[in-house]
């Protein structure tokens, strides 16, 4: 495999170019250990594949939001927020979701990636649990084409005003039909990595809402949230 090599000096420079919030957020190098409550545990030996590739329902919602803030904090001032690399380090909603996407996926997350002596990627074996390396990896391959999602901003504007709508208070079956209408978006949208299917905040928002309609606030700040970025 052929592939660029990326200068620590850019990467650096990438950092300071951040926004400010992101700055404090993610400007320290250390790789943080990852916080896997209420994710299942998982056998001793490390899988050979994303054990949750399959998952639905609770299991996948609770990988993909562990996942996000594992990868926000140790991972995105290379490889980009939500993942959409800037070009210093490969973009990794690009890799495939199989076996080979997950032992080449397990290899550089381990082991980390020198150069010349040079460090271009730490290695987070001695800081990742088996579930923060899965979770991790269900967010990334779950990434949906943001470019796909900007063309729909309209549309997804609408549901937002649907979702907001219910925060004065909503039965159960306003809230159910809000959450088929979000998951039905969502699953206009593919995975790059070719996954089963993308979790985008609509399909995130509609969980909630189904697990309890009066969390109709916290979804609605999810989807303004991808707005506002
Ligand atoms: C200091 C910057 C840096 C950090 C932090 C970092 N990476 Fe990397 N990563 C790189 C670079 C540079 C490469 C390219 C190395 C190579 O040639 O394979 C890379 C390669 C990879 C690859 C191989 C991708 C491919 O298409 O070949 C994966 C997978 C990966 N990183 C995952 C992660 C994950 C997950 C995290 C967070 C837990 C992370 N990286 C943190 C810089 C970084």
């Amino acid at each position: 495999m052929n592939r660029k090599i990326i200068p620590i000096a850019l990467s650096a420079a990438l950092t300071l170019a951040l926004p400010v919030p992101m700055l404090l957020a993610h400007g320290d190098a250390v790789p943080q250990a990852v916080d896997t409550t209420g994710l299942p545990d998982l056998p001793e030996e490390m899988a050979k594949e994303n054990p949750w590739r399959a998952a639905s329902g609770d299991l996948l919602f609770r990988a993909v939001e562990v996942g996000a803030k594992g990868f926000n904090s140790n991972c995105a001032r290379c490889h980009g927020l939500e993942a959409i690399s800037g070009g210093l380090a490969p973009d990794l909603r690009f890799l495939e979701a199989n076996d080979f996407g997950d032992e080449w996926y397990l290899d550089r997350v381990l082991h980390g990636y020198e150069q010349n002596g040079a460090v271009k990627m730490p290695p987070f074996a001695d800081i990742f649990s088996q579930q923060a390396v899965w979770a991790i990896r269900t967010y990334i391959e779950t990434r949906p084409d943001a470019d796909e999602m900007a063309a729909k901003t309209d549309e997804i504007h609408s549901l937002l005003d649907k979702v907001k709508a219910l925060e004065s208070g909503a039965d159960v079956t306003t809230a159910g039909a809000v959450a088929d209408e979000l998951d039905a978006v969502n699953d206009q949208f593919e995975a790059l990595s070719g996954a089963p299917r993308a979790v985008t905040v609509l399909a995130q928002a509609a969980h909630i809402l189904r697990a309890d309609p009066a969390r109709a606030a916290v979804a609605a700040e999810l989807i303004a949230g991808s707005l506002r970025d």
